[in-house]
């Protein structure tokens, strides 16, 4: 499958999970998990989405580690939202995955702003 269009679907998969989570927390009363919600919506939705344009937009940055920059982020974004849920609901020892996600989802980010100065993006 084309980059552009595995980041856009897995951007909208999390997506719908991020607001079940949501609608889950809204009817249950229980806000416990607002910031692994929180996250999830907006680097696994809203992140991958923008990532899936923007290597529409710019093939160029598709190629070569692009492929890399995309799986890290898409993987560290669940790990991240498991570690977040667990840890806030009182599950402490889950806390090295919220680090582990979160590590892997700033590398992506700050890899991806290293490729996006030092790609040639023609216009
Ligand atoms: C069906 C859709 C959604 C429902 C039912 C929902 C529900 C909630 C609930 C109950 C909270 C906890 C609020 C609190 O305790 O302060 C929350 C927090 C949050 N939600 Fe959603 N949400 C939905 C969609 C979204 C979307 C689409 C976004 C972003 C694009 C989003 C971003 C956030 C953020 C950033 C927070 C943390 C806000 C804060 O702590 O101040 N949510 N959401
Ligand atoms: C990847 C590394 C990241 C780490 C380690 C991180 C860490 C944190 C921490 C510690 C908080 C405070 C949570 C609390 O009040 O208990 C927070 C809140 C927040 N972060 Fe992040 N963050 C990261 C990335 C991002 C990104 C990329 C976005 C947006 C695209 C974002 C959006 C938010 C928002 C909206 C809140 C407020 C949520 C709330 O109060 O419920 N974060 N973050």
């Amino acid at each position: 499958m084309p980059l552009p269009a595995l980041c856009i679907r897995l951007s909208f998969t999390y997506g719908v999970a991020a607001v079940l989570v949501g609608l889950g927390m809204a009817m249950s009363g229980n806000h416990a998990i607002s910031v692994a919600h929180a996250h999830l919506v907006l680097i696994g939705w809203l992140g991958l989405l923008g990532t899936g344009l923007l290597l529409r937009a710019y093939p160029a940055l598709a190629a070569g580690p692009g492929r890399w920059i995309v799986h890290l982020m898409a993987a560290g974004a669940p790990v991240q939202f498991i570690g977040i849920a667990l840890d806030h609901s009182g599950v402490h020892a889950a806390e090295p995955l919220a680090v582990i996600g979160s590590f892997m989802v700033a590398a992506a980010i700050a890899w991806q702003a290293l490729r996006v100065w030092t790609t040639d993006l023609g216009d």
